[in-house]
């Protein structure tokens, strides 16, 4: 077989981490950074090779795998046991996406190598079968992931996350013009820790705590509104709204507050946290005209900063 390539997009959450663990729902989307994954059986032997632009190369099956390939053994095994064999294949993945950040680089490398193993095999595997494949890979990651990484890098667009309730796809009518600057702060953490450190002050606030829980409910509420009605200055708002909330349920850090106020002072709609805080990354809803600006003003202080976009494509065969 010659050589067969697909990619598999990363995501934000756009609003609701943290609340969502307690059942408040979240909204994430799909963003244009992507991990590219190719795959050619032309290797000899029963071997199966990954080969990371990340992480390097490495023996994936019937070897042991290193650490960071254990998610793609997880893969091939589960392919083996559906298919009653293992298909000798060197799979190739190219992220453009920070690892750790938040993005959600482990499902979208996931997914990616999950549909291009497929055709190793012959076969376009269905997305929902993409989809729950890179779900169990994730639990070797995570632990114990929501769903929403590996769902939005397999469909794509925006998602609304309910937990216990499942994914409802969200309409996004934004112009092209609207861009979304992430601005990664080079500080590692541990999204475990930040959810325990949430969780903790929640319940030491009692009413308080359901209070702000209450309030980001609402403001996921008006979030859904905005997007649908392209309401590019009410979403930002929210997003400084949404950043507050974070900042007093605890996960934010001096470092975060200084890129996201340097982005709302350089022309953003709006900046916040994504994610776990305590670290990684922010996200600034950005206008064409006004990107040049956010990204000379993050630059001077972030590890690395990214234009792209939300709402994007999910899985792409080619
Ligand atoms: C981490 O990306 C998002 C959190 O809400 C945790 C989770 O939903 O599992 C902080």
């Amino acid at each position: 077989m010659s050589e067969y390539c697909v990619s598999a997009p990363g995501k934000v959450i756009l609003f609701g981490e943290h609340f969502v663990v307690e059942g408040v729902p979240a909204i994430a989307s799909a963003i244009g950074l992507r991990v590219r994954a190719c795959v050619t059986t032309e290797v000899g032997g029963d071997r199966v090779i990954v080969e990371s632009n990340v992480f390097g190369k490495a023996e994936v099956y019937p070897a042991k795998p290193p650490s960071w390939a254990s998610q793609f053994r997880r893969i091939i095994e589960l392919f083996g046991e559906r298919f009653g064999e293992i298909v000798a294949a060197k799979i190739t993945i190219e992220s453009s996406l920070p690892v750790g950040a938040g993005l959600g680089s482990s499902a979208a490398s996931a997914v990616a190598f999950t549909a291009a193993y497929g055709l190793a095999y012959g076969i376009r595997l269905p997305l929902p079968e993409v989809s729950q494949l890179a779900f169990e890979a994730e639990k070797l990651v995570h632990g114990k992931p929501s769903g929403i990484d590996n769902t939005i890098s397999c469909y794509g667009g925006t998602i609304l996350y309910t937990r216990g309730r499942g994914f409802e796809h969200l309409d996004v009518n934004l112009p092209q013009t609207v861009k979304l600057v992430i601005a990664d702060s080079g500080i590692q953490r541990s999204t475990k820790q930040a959810v325990s450190l949430v969780l903790a002050r929640k319940r030491k606030l009692g009413k308080l705590g359901d209070m702000i829980y209450d309030v980001a409910r609402e403001l996921v509420h008006k979030a859904i509104d905005a997007l649908r009605r392209a309401d590019i200055e009410l979403l930002g708002e929210l997003m400084d709204v949404n950043h507050g909330l974070l900042n007093a349920m605890g996960v934010s850090l001096p470092e975060l507050e200084t890129l996201v106020h340097r982005a709302r002072r350089a022309g953003a709609y709006g900046a916040k946290i994504t994610g776990a805080g305590l670290g990684g990354t922010i996200i600034a809803l950005v206008d064409d005209d006004r990107v040049d600006n956010v990204v000379r003003s993050l630059s001077e202080v972030a590890a690395k900063v990214f234009i792209t976009s939300i709402n994007g494509p999910g899985l792409k065969y080619g």
